[in-house]
């Protein structure tokens, strides 16, 4: 059996210190013009039930670096589920390639495709969890604060798929991990409990964000309305108004606190022109360090040896 990346929890806290210094290494050496091609003539399917600009990139680039090839499968394409079930799909890629990265609607989908692939399978966000999107925030952390010791991390806004994945990141390394998110809106109870039991980290449920903010060293967002949930996004406007992330609540946090988002951001609603261009905001580093931890993730699952 390949070894898959669908959740942070399948890594350990050492593998996912082991994650942060390959990528560190790749990027330095990708920077340098010293890359070397560590999946050389490997292939990756990245199968894709929604849009994507990052995602889509990043892994398409990453295998370029590093001497292999991506194929891109749109929505229209595969009709995983539909046109063909999600083990069929696994069972023939396998075939063709050396690993896969999906993103999908469904958590149980990408489970099925991995139960089934005889390579790699790489989730590139389900409606459950984005766990590469979670390790490139925390590589970035780590590059602009030099350590994760003492770590506050709030975040605020829907307990959607980014929060599952920073739960289960604090189930993994220790942080003090605030949630501010609108009743109604919190994230799956099972995910937060699984977090708290792991006994690394202090996980703090709120309702208020100006209390969650207050002393983190990290202000962290994401859209009102995800990938799937448009049709609600009206709603939604007026339930989340008081939890943008705007100067004003920026200024109750650590002088020096970084303000960040998995992008793309609705300006103006969850974050403000002023705070997303400002002097907190890691949000374009944190973007590009897909690219390098996603390469590490690929190599750690598809090199040869
Ligand atoms: N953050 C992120 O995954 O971006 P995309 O949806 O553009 O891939
Ligand atoms: N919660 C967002 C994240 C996008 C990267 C969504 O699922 O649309």
């Amino acid at each position: 059996m390949p070894r898959h990346f669908l959740s942070i929890l399948e890594l350990t806290p050492d593998e996912i210190h082991g994650l942060f210094k390959l990528t560190a290494d790749l990027k330095a050496k990708q920077k340098s013009g010293k890359a070397e091609q560590l999946l050389k003539g490997k292939t990756l399917a990245m199968i894709f039930q929604k849009p994507s600009a990052r995602t889509r990139v990043s892994f398409e680039v990453g295998m370029v670096q590093l001497g292999g090839h991506a194929v891109y499968l749109a929505p229209t394409e595969i009709g995983l589920g539909k046109r063909e079930s999600a083990a069929d799909v696994a069972r023939v890629l396998s075939r063709y390639t050396d690993g896969m990265m999906a993103r999908l609607f469904g958590h149980d989908l990408i489970e099925e495709l991995a139960r089934h692939a005889s390579v790699p399978v790489i989730n590139g966000l389900t409606d459950f969890n984005h766990p590469c999107q979670v390790l490139g925030d925390i590589f970035t952390i780590l590059e602009h604060r030099g350590s994760l010791d003492g770590l506050t991390v709030a975040y605020v806004g829907d307990g959607n798929n980014m929060v599952h994945s920073w739960l289960n990141a604090a189930a993994r390394l220790p942080m003090t991990l605030r949630l501010a998110c609108p009743g109604g809106y919190d994230p799956d109870p099972a995910v937060v409990e699984n977090a708290v039991q792991a006994g690394k980290s202090e996980i703090v449920l709120l309702r208020d964000p100006q209390k969650a903010v207050r002393g983190a060293d990290v202000i962290y967002t994401d859209v009102w309305a995800s990938m799937g949930q448009e049709a609600e996004a009206g709603a939604r406007k007026e339930v989340f108004r008081p939890f943008q992330v705007n100067e004003s609540l920026v200024r109750l946090a650590k002088p020096d606190v970084k303000v960040m988002h998995c992008l793309p951001a609705h300006r103006g609603d969850e974050i403000t022109d002023g705070v997303m261009d400002g002097p907190h905001s890691i949000v374009f580093d944190e973007a590009e360090n897909r690219l390098h931890v996603q390469k590490a993730i690929m190599v750690m699952l598809m090199k040869d040896g």
